[in-house]
C-alpha cells in the first residue's frame, strides 16, 4: 500500500502544469474533439462570424456597363417601345404603356397614398371601382410550348441536326471511356459531363401526354372570365409522304375546336430568323414567345408538366393595384459569368447565371433569387423592351438549336422578367426621388440647401437605430412602426372594387416597399463588391423591419456634406454620382430608397414622386410605377421528379392526396432511360393523372 501512495502522492508533488499536460497528451483525441465541441458552442452562443473563415470574395462579375434603356429622367419618348417589332400583337392596353395620355386619376391615388376614395366626390367610388374592375376583368392569355418527342420523325430530324451541331460534334470526338484507367480525370479538357451515358436531353422530350391533363386543369380550376386565349407552340416535322413540313397536332386534340380558345402556334410563326429552326433547345423557343400574333399583353407562361390543382382567379397572376405576382424562392443565382465547359447535358442553371450576368451588368452585380418552377406571369410589351435592350443575346439565344450550344450563353425568360421588372421599378423610384424631389428646384444640380435635406434625412433616421446592431445576429429587427407598408390588407383592399380574392396566393412583399432583397447587415462605409456574396435577406424580411446605415461619405463622396463645396451634378446617366449610388454601390440605393420610402405618412409612393403633379415627370414617374409593378407571392406547391419505380409510386400517392392542398403541382419525367422502369412509371403516371383530373376539358376529342 505505501509504496502505491507514495507514488500518487508524489505524482501530486509534480508541477500543475505537468499534469494538465500529461493528461490531455494522454486524451489527445478526446482534447481535439472537446476543444470543437467548446468551439461550436461559444459560435452559435455568440454568434460570432469568423471572416476569417469565409472564403475570400470574388469580385464583381465586372462593372456595371449600362446599356441605354431610358425611363423615368432619361427617357426622350420613343426610346421605350422602339425595338418592339411591329406587327406583332394589338393594341390592347397599349393606354398603359404609352406617354402622353391621361394617366387615370385614380391610379396616381393608389400609388400615391394608396387611396381609393375620392373624399370630395360622392358617388365617384363606385366609378373607380368599376374602372378597376374593368381592368382587372381583362382576361389572361397562356402559351405554352410542346413537342412529342416520341414522334420517330422528329427523332431522326434531330438525330440528323446532332451530327451537324458543333456540341456533339465536340461531344463525340472526345468521348473517352469514363472508367478507363488511364486517362486521369484532372486532365480532361474540357469537362465531359454525362460521358458514355448517351443523349441525356431525351426525357427532357418525352410526351406523357402531360399537356393534355394540363389543359384539363385548367378548364377545371381557371375561371372561364379571366382564360383569354391558348396558345400552344409546336415544332413543325416533316410529312411522311410529302416530306412538307407540318406542325405537330396533339393527337387528343379536337380540330374543330381549335383556334377558338386553344391556338396551335408554329416555331416558325413566331421566329424573328426561321433559318435556326427546327429547335430542340427550350430556351430557344422561349426567347421568342411573346411573337406570337394577337397575343395578350399579360399571359401566363407555362411548361405543360405543369397543373393547376385549386380554384384560382387573376389576382393568383396580377391586379391592376399592386401589379404582377412574382414567385420567388430562396435560392439564389451567382451573378458572375457562367464557367462552362462544353456539354450536351447543361440543365436550366446556366441560363439562369447567364441572365444574371446580364442583369448584373446592367443593375449591379448581386445575387438573384430563383423562381419557383410553376407558371410564370409574363407580359408582352416588357418582353418586347427587354429583347430591344438585349437583341444579340436574343439572337444568338434563339439561334441556338440544342441547348448548350455557344457555350451554354442562353437567356431564361421568366427570370429576365421577373427581375427586369423588380430592378426597373426600384429604378423608377430612385430616379424619382434623386431627380424630381432631392433636385427640389430642377435646376439639373444640388446645392447645399438640397443636400442639407438628405444629410437630415439620413441624420433623423440613424437616431431611431439601436445603438448597438449586431448585424448578423438571426433576431429580426424590432418592427419600425414608421414604415406604412404597401401590402395592408391587400384582399379586402382587393375586394373592395369588386377583385375576388381566392386566397391561394399570399402576396408577401410588394416592390412599392423599396427593393426586397436588401442585403441584410449590408456595411455601407465598404464597397458592394466586397460583400456581394452575401445572400440577399430572405423575403420573409417585412419592410418595417428592415435597417441600414446609410454611409454618406462612401455612397455619396465627401464633398456631400462639404456646405461650401461647389453644386453636384444631379443627372442620372452614365457615370454619375446617381449611378455609383444606384448600381455599383447598389446597396448604398437600397438603404436610400428604405429610408426615403419610410417617410410616407400613408402606405404609398407620396415620399419618393416629383411634388409637382401637373408636371411630365409625374405621369412619367406614375406610369412607370404601374408598369413595373409588382408583388412576391407564396402559394402552396408541389414539385415532384419521377425518377425510379417505387419512389414515384410514393410520390404520387401522396400528391393524390394532398388533392385539397396544393394550387400548383408540377410533376418532371426524369426516368433514366430504362424501358423496364420507364414503362412502369408511365403507367403510373397515367394512372395518376387520370384520377387527378379525370374530366375531360373541351377541347379534347370524344373518345
Ligand atoms: C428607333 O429605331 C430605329 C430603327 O432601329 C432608328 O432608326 C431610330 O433612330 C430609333 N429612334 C430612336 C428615337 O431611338
Ligand atoms: C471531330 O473529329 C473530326 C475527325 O477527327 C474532325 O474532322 C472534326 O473537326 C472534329 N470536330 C470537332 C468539333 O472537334
Ligand atoms: C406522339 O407521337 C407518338 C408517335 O408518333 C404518338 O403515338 C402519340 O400519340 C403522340 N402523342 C401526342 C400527344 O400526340
Ligand atoms: C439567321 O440565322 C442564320 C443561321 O444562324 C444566320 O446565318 C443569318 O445571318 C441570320 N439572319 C439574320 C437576318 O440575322
Ligand atoms: C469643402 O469644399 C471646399 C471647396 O471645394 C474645399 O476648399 C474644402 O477643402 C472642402 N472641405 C472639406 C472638409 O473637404
Ligand atoms: C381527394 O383525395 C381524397 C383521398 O385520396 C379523396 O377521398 C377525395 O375524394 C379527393 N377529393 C377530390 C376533390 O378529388
Amino acid at each position: 500500500m505505501a509504496p502505491i501512495l507514495s507514488l500518487s502522492s508524489a505524482s501530486q508533488r509534480r508541477p500543475l502544469w505537468f499534469r494538465t499536460y500529461r493528461f490531455f497528451s494522454q486524451h489527445i483525441r478526446s482534447t481535439f474533439f472537446l476543444l470543437i465541441l467548446l468551439f461550436t458552442i461559444v459560435n452559435i452562443y455568440l454568434n460570432i462570424s469568423f471572416d476569417f473563415l469565409r472564403p475570400i470574395p470574388k469580385p464583381p462579375a465586372e462593372p456595371v456597363d449600362r446599356r441605354l434603356i431610358g425611363g423615368v429622367g432619361i427617357r426622350s419618348k420613343s426610346t421605350l417601345g422602339n425595338g418592339s417589332r411591329s406587327g406583332s400583337g394589338t393594341e390592347k392596353g397599349k393606354e398603359d404603356s404609352s406617354l402622353g395620355q391621361a394617366f387615370p386619376i385614380w391610379k396616381t391615388r393608389w400609388l400615391q397614398d394608396q387611396e381609393l376614395e375620392d373624399p370630395e366626390a360622392e358617388g365617384v367610388r363606385e366609378e373607380i371601382a368599376k374602372k378597376i374592375k374593368g381592368e382587372a376583368e381583362r382576361t389572361l392569355d397562356i402559351v405554352y410550348t410542346w413537342v412529342n418527342g416520341t414522334d420517330a420523325i422528329l427523332k431522326d430530324v434531330k438525330e440528323k441536326y446532332k451530327e451537324i451541331s458543333e456540341l456533339f460534334l465536340y461531344f463525340k470526338n472526345n468521348t473517352r471511356p469514363t472508367n478507363n484507367p488511364n486517362i486521369n480525370p484532372k486532365n480532361r479538357e474540357p469537362p465531359l459531363v454525362g460521358n458514355g451515358k448517351g443523349d441525356q436531353t431525351i426525357h427532357r422530350f418525352r410526351d406523357n401526354n402531360e399537356l393534355k391533363y394540363s389543359l384539363r386543369s385548367i378548364a377545371e380550376y381557371i375561371p372561364e372570365k379571366m382564360l383569354g386565349r391558348i396558345h400552344i407552340l409546336t415544332t413543325e416535322v416533316p410529312d411522311s409522304r410529302s416530306g412538307q413540313a407540318v406542325g405537330q397536332v396533339p393527337e387528343w386534340l379536337d380540330l374543330g375546336k381549335v383556334d377558338e380558345k386553344v391556338r396551335l402556334v408554329k416555331h416558325r410563326e413566331v421566329y424573328d430568323n426561321t433559318s435556326v429552326l427546327p429547335s430542340f433547345n427550350s430556351l430557344s423557343i422561349e426567347s421568342q414567345m411573346h411573337h406570337v400574333s394577337d397575343l395578350a399583353d399579360t399571359f401566363i407562361y407555362m411548361n405543360d408538366d405543369i397543373f393547376f390543382g385549386l380554384p384560382v382567379d387573376t389576382s393568383d397572376f396580377w391586379t391592376p393595384l399592386y401589379g404582377f405576382v412574382f414567385h420567388l424562392t430562396n435560392e439564389i443565382i451567382d451573378p458572375a459569368i457562367p464557367s462552362l465547359g462544353i456539354s450536351p447535358n447543361v440543365g436550366e442553371w446556366q441560363s439562369l447565371q447567364y441572365t444574371n450576368y446580364l442583369l448584373s451588368k446592367q443593375f449591379g452585380a448581386r445575387h438573384r433569387a430563383y423562381l419557383s418552377h410553376i407558371v410564370h406571369i409574363m407580359n408582352r410589351p416588357i418582353l418586347d423592351e427587354i429583347q430591344s435592350i438585349w437583341p444579340e443575346e436574343f439572337d444568338k439565344t434563339a439561334s441556338h438549336r440544342f441547348r448548350g450550344e455557344g457555350q451554354a450563353q442562353e437567356i431564361n425568360m421568366a427570370f429576365f422578367m421577373a427581375h427586369y421588372v423588380m430592378e426597373r421599378l426600384r429604378e423608377t423610384q430612385l430616379t424619382s426621388y434623386w431627380k424630381y424631389r432631392l433636385d427640389k428646384n430642377q435646376d439639373g444640380k444640388l446645392d447645399w440647401e438640397e443636400r442639407e435635406e438628405l444629410v437630415r434625412m439620413v441624420e433623423e433616421y440613424d437616431e431611431t437605430l439601436p445603438k448597438v446592431v449586431n448585424r448578423r445576429k438571426a433576431v429580426p429587427f424590432p418592427i419600425d412602426p414608421t414604415f406604412k407598408s404597401f401590402l395592408q390588407e391587400p384582399d379586402k383592399k382587393l375586394e373592395s372594387v369588386g377583385i375576388s380574392w381566392t386566397g391561394r396566393t399570399n402576396y408577401v412583399q410588394s416592390g412599392m416597399d423599396g427593393y426586397p432583397f436588401m442585403i441584410k447587415g449590408a456595411d455601407l462605409s465598404q464597397s458592394s463588391s466586397n460583400q456581394y456574396s452575401r445572400q440577399p435577406s430572405s423575403t420573409r424580411t417585412e419592410p418595417s423591419r428592415r435597417q441600414c446605415q446609410f454611409n454618406i461619405d462612401f455612397c455619396l463622396g465627401l464633398q456631400f456634406r462639404n456646405k461650401t463645396a461647389p453644386a453636384i451634378d444631379s443627372s442620372v446617366g452614365k457615370e454619375s454620382l446617381f449611378e455609383r449610388l444606384a448600381f455599383t454601390e447598389y446597396h448604398c440605393g437600397d438603404c436610400l430608397l428604405h429610408i426615403v420610402r419610410r417617410r410616407s405618412t400613408k402606405p404609398g409612393m407620396s415620399s419618393v414622386m416629383p411634388l409637382d403633379q401637373a408636371s411630365e415627370a409625374f405621369s412619367q414617374v406614375a406610369n412607370d410605377m404601374s408598369r413595373y409593378n409588382y408583388v412576391i407571392g407564396r402559394s402552396q406547391f408541389t414539385f415532384m421528379q419521377l425518377t425510379t419505380g417505387d419512389k414515384s409510386e410514393a410520390g404520387l400517392k401522396r400528391l393524390l392526396a394532398r388533392n385539397q392542398t396544393e394550387t400548383y403541382f408540377c410533376v418532371n419525367d426524369d426516368v433514366p432511360d430504362s424501358p423496364l422502369i420507364a414503362k412502369r412509371v408511365r403507367g403510373l403516371f397515367a394512372g395518376f393523372l387520370e384520377t387527378r383530373l379525370p374530366h375531360p376539358s373541351p377541347w379534347e376529342k370524344l373518345s
